[in-house]
């Protein structure tokens, strides 16, 4: 019995027709995809080893004094912001190992730009929640994502090599008491790893009102990390989960988030479960790059153009001290070069060289 019933198009025309029509001054790529949405990593530290992410010693860190100030963050985002930006991402490394990471979020939420407020959301693998959910919710944050690819305490331990579920937990605890709803809850799909255990995370996420997302394991660091077996196809995540849920999974257009991610939404047609979803992350088997409307900053203000290619321009040098000029010509020759899509290929070729702790996903 198949239970996923494929749909014939793409399961939601991504970010349709918002994603050309720009106002003058706004951001566009070659490829006439706008610029909505900047992921912003704040450091490129963390206090886990996720074992696909970093390897378990000899991690480099930037220098401090290298990364951008609160201040120049501040001056990089309203920019984005008047250049049509809606949504800006914060991540990592772990986006809470950032010092005045709540002062920066009040005032990167005050932001008015081109398209009405920002909406500043954030990716973490909560360790830090229990603390930070309160205070982040108060000074604005609007989203949270967070990372959990298994709810069996061992396996938590080992994947992350430093992490404890029951910490994560707590977290997730203190973001809803915060009033954090719909917390999108991210787990890579690991063949061999956690692959019998994608239902019951989504069971136990649709339980909480958490919305699951599987994500297809890509390879960054130069294949480095990347097991091609442990690739756990988007087609076989959703029988997964459809097995799960006892009903069929039908695409579905979202619930207004979509458009502005790289995941696409299922929901389950029928039966107990009926009308909850599954967000799935699929760069590996099903490229969404078509609808890509995403620029990347590293911590060091380092502009990326893609998750997946290496190739990036100096936008630090144009906040210290800060030049607009320099920064807009900056931000637009990297963009005039951005390229259609990524070559990800399933046996760990043609990703890039960089890290995945260095850009936050
Ligand atoms: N492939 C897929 N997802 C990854 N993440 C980190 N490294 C990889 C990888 N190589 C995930 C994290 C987090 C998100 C930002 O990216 O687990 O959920
Ligand atoms: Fe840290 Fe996220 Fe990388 Fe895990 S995947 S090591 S939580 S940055």
């Amino acid at each position: 019995m198949t239970l996923v019933q494929l749909s014939r198009t793409r399961p939601v025309a991504a970010g349709s027709g918002a994603v050309h029509v720009a106002a003058a001054g706004e951001l566009v790529d070659p490829q006439a995809r706008r610029v909505q949405y900047l992921r912003l990593s704040l450091t490129d530290r963390c206090n886990y080893r996720c074992t696909y992410c970093m390897p378990e010693a000899g991690v480099e860190h930037r220098p401090r004094a290298e990364l951008l100030t609160l201040e120049e963050l501040g001056l990089l985002v309203r920019a984005f912001a008047a250049w049509g930006v809606e949504r800006v991402r914060l991540t990592g490394g772990e986006p809470t190992m950032r010092q005045g990471l709540v002062d920066l979020v009040a005032d990167l939420s005050d932001i008015r730009g081109a398209r009405g407020r920002l909406r500043v959301v954030m990716t973490t693998n909560g360790s830090r929640l229990r603390e930070l959910a309160g205070p982040l919710r108060a000074a604005g944050l609007a989203g949270l994502t967070v990372s959990i690819d298994s709810l069996r305490a061992d396996r938590f331990a080992a994947i992350t090599r430093r992490g404890e579920l029951s910490e994560v937990l707590a977290g997730l605890d203190a973001a809803a008491v915060a009033g954090f709803v719909g917390v999108k809850i991210n787990t890579v799909a690991v063949r061999g790893f956690n692959d019998d255990e994608l239902g019951a995370l989504a069971l136990w996420a649709w339980e909480r009102g958490h919305v699951p997302r599987f994500i297809e394991v890509m390879p960054m660091s130069g294949g480095r990390l990347f097991v091609p077996g442990e690739l756990l196809p988007a087609s076989e995540i959703r029988a997964r989960v459809a097995e799960a849920a006892g009903a069929p999974l039908l695409a579905d257009a979202g619930e207004g988030v979509r458009g502005l991610g790289p995941a696409s939404y299922w929901r389950v047609s029928a039966g107990p479960h009926a009308g909850r979803l599954v967000g799935v992350i699929a760069a590996m088997t099903e490229n969404f790059c078509a609808s890509c409307n995403r620029l990347r900053v590293s911590a060091t203000g380092q502009l990326h153009n893609c998750l997946a290619r290496d190739d990036t321009g100096d936008l630090r040098s144009a906040l210290r001290p800060h030049d607009p000029g320099l920064l807009a010509a900056r931000v637009r020759a990297v963009l005039g070069h951005k390229q259609a899509g990524h070559e990800f290929h399933r046996d760990g070729r043609g990703g890039p060289n960089k890290a995945m702790i260095s850009i936050g996903g």
